[in-house]
């Protein structure tokens, strides 16, 4: 199996298409007003981009790392214990090429690595960055996942690290998403659980889904996840392909250690202040966080 080696620092470069037009169109107000707190739609013009046709997909499938290539059954259902995912016995050649009726859900992953795909992601990126920077700084880890499934196929109730961008391809998907901030869905204890390693897929109850925020997403559309916004998708009557855009920002980072540290006081028997409630308390058990980690390191290291 082949590793993906993925640097977690490295900056994303500026567009190299400057003169050519916008491939999104971004409501700057409404950008700046949802942002990581609200789904907001945006358009884009990449239905008929030849990077998405099923031919040149198959190509991608083909050539990226295997362990960059997952797919399973499509027909599933929403709340699913990512050990009981079912397969399908097809080839990654075989779910593409039957994806109009094999019944299944396939994504590739980090398709920055076949340089054409990476082009377009920072393409896109760059028009994001222009809106994201004033309220996040320092846009990083741009990483593209590719999304092809069968008609009527869903992706179970999961949660995801990245600021996100899900632009609509070909076919439709109904989504459900639900706020972040909402821990009534999803707890401090799960997220701490996901920051260190857990599966993305989490328990759905269906008394939640009058909770959601809706959306019929078309082709030429594009919807924002907010980081950990909890959602499940159900594929429209036709095969979907989505593009989803996605990029990391130094303030996840800080969080994502922070819920490590809660964790790691939470087997202890503490209580901790969940994340985001006292800042000063955050900044305190990142600083600990760092120091134990560089201490370790420092103790780890031979006598010359
Ligand atoms: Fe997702």
């Amino acid at each position: 199996m082949r590793l993906l080696h993925v640097d977690r620092t490295e900056p994303v470069p500026t567009a190299r298409f400057e003169d050519s037009a916008p491939l999104l169109s971004i409501d700057a107000a409404a950008f700046r007003e949802n942002f990581n707190r609200r789904p907001f739609l945006i358009g884009h013009r990449l239905t008929s981009h030849p990077l998405f046709e099923l031919p040149r997909l198959l190509e991608l499938a083909r050539t990226l790392p295997e362990a960059n290539v997952e797919y399973n059954a499509g027909d599933i259902p929403v709340s699913l214990r990512p050990e009981l995912t079912p397969r399908t016995g097809l080839s990654v050649e075989e779910t593409v090429r039957r994806i109009e009726d094999c019944k299944s859900w396939m994504v590739l992953k980090y398709v920055e690595h076949d340089p054409e795909y990476r082009d377009l992601l920072h393409r896109c990126l760059a028009e994001i960055r222009v809106h994201s920077e004033p309220l996040v700084p320092g846009m990083m880890q741009a990483q593209g996942f590719i999304f092809l499934s069968s008609p009527q196929s869903v992706t179970p109730f999961h949660i995801d690290p990245e600021h996100n961008f899900l632009l609509q391809i070909r076919g439709t998907k109904r989504i459900h998403q639900f706020d972040a901030r909402d821990r009534s869905i999803v707890t401090e204890e799960q997220l701490e659980r996901f920051y260190e390693g857990a599966h993305r897929n989490l328990p759905f109850d269906e008394a939640w889904r009058s909770k959601a925020w809706v959306f019929d997403l078309q082709p030429g559309q594009g919807l924002h996840f907010p980081v950990t916004a909890p959602h499940f998708v159900e594929n429209g009557p036709g095969v979907s392909v989505s593009f989803s855009v996605t990029f990391r920002t130094p303030d996840l980072e800080y969080r994502g250690l922070v819920y490590n540290v809660n964790s790691w006081l939470r087997r202890r028997g503490w209580r901790p202040t969940p994340v985001g409630v006292s800042p000063w308390r955050d900044r305190l058990k990142c600083f600990g966080y760092r120091l134990c980690r560089r201490l370790q390191r420092l103790l780890r290291r031979k006598p010359r």
